[in-house]
């Protein structure tokens, strides 16, 4: 009798378990309604590059009619750059039904595609998909990734060099030895300089605590310093540049947002337009198109960024042809 009794009890007590565990998954489930899509964002570091881009995502899904909190529901996550995050952080995203990935940043875009294989991945500005691993071929990518790839007019940036800074002799490329994506550009760089007359020198930092040292020694050492695609120096532009106004040596960066930060000029991407036509893939991909067949987007030219500040701080002169076509940020 007191064990039918007990048994009694328990029973009463997993229905219940039962009923509440039951409603609250029903719950999680009618929360994502059918008609609103999920875009999960992986970026890896925060600079005003990758902010920017990412920014642009939201605005190239709106424009597209994809809009936050109406009929698209954003998960955005960010490591800084804490590589031991990038796979947990991946693994949510897709735990979290998204119907598209986003990598910003190529250790992001590489860290989702080592999780899925299915789940469609929008590529937010990698220098180097190919190099990268992402895709076999840029025109066919054949899997779940496709994307936007920011590979910046390098020769037209040394070709830039040239003409404000005629008397340059020696450049320093400043890069991080762990992104992969930088080698391949200071490769392209001394390729291109050489052709030009330039000697380029490489200052690769190990991590952001190298970047005192490593900058105070480029600038003694060379004429001007070029910064490639790197996320590790845009990571801490700021400092850069005050190391590099100290001893009045001019920085070339790839981006508007690091011109912006102090760098002298560039022929650059801009990075919120990279972000917008990332967000337009998004959206495509949402109402139906499969990544395989949609090629890597590149953008064919950049435009010329001039800081005025800097010009005058460094007391350098811009030729007149070249100032008429420069957008000037300070
Ligand atoms: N292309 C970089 C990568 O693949 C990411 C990036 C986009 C970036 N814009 C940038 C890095 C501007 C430095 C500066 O990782």
């Amino acid at each position: 009798m007191r064990n039918k009794k007990k048994i009694g009890v328990i029973l009463v007590v997993f229905i219940v378990l039962g009923f509440f565990l039951g409603r609250e998954m029903f719950d999680k489930k009618s929360t994502k309604n059918s008609s609103e899509k999920k875009v999960g964002i992986l970026q890896y570091v925060s600079h005003p590059a990758l902010d920017d881009i990412e920014k642009g995502i939201v605005k190239g899904l709106a424009d597209s009619g994809f809009k936050e909190n109406k009929n698209v529901k954003i998960i955005l996550r960010n490591p800084q750059a804490d590589q031991s995050k990038l796979k947990t952080m991946s693994e949510e995203l897709i735990g979290n039904d998204s119907d598209v990935l986003v990598g910003i940043a190529t250790p992001a875009a590489q860290a989702l595609a080592n999780q899925t294989k299915d789940i469609p991945i929008v590529l937010g500005a990698i220098t180097d998909p190919v190099t990268a691993k992402l895709v076999k071929d840029e025109k066919k990518p054949g899997g779940n990734i496709t994307g936007v790839s920011d590979k910046s007019p390098v020769s037209s940036q040394v070709l830039l060099v040239k003409k404000l800074l005629p008397k340059v002799r020696t450049v320093g490329i400043l890069y991080s030895s762990s992104e992969d994506s930088s080698k391949s550009q200071v490769e392209e760089v001394k390729h291109t300089a050489k052709k030009q007359g330039i000697f380029v020198k490489e200052y690769a930092v190990a991590s952001t605590n190298d970047i005192n040292s490593v900058v105070n020694m480029a600038a003694q050492e060379v004429d001007c310093i070029y910064i490639p695609n790197d996320n590790t120096i845009a990571s801490v532009m700021p400092t850069v540049v005050k190391i590099a106004d100290d001893h009045k040596i001019p920085v070339i960066p790839v981006a508007d947002t690091m011109v912006k930060e102090g760098g002298l000029a560039t022929i650059a991407l801009n990075q919120y337009e990279l972000g917008v036509q990332t967000g337009r893939m998004v959206s495509q991909i949402l109402k139906g198109k499969k990544p395989a067949t949609m090629p890597i987007f590149s953008f064919k030219t950049g435009k010329v960024v001039i800081n005025t500040k800097q010009t005058k701080k460094l007391g350098i002169e811009i030729p007149e042809d070249v100032l008429k076509v420069a957008t000037k940020v300070n």
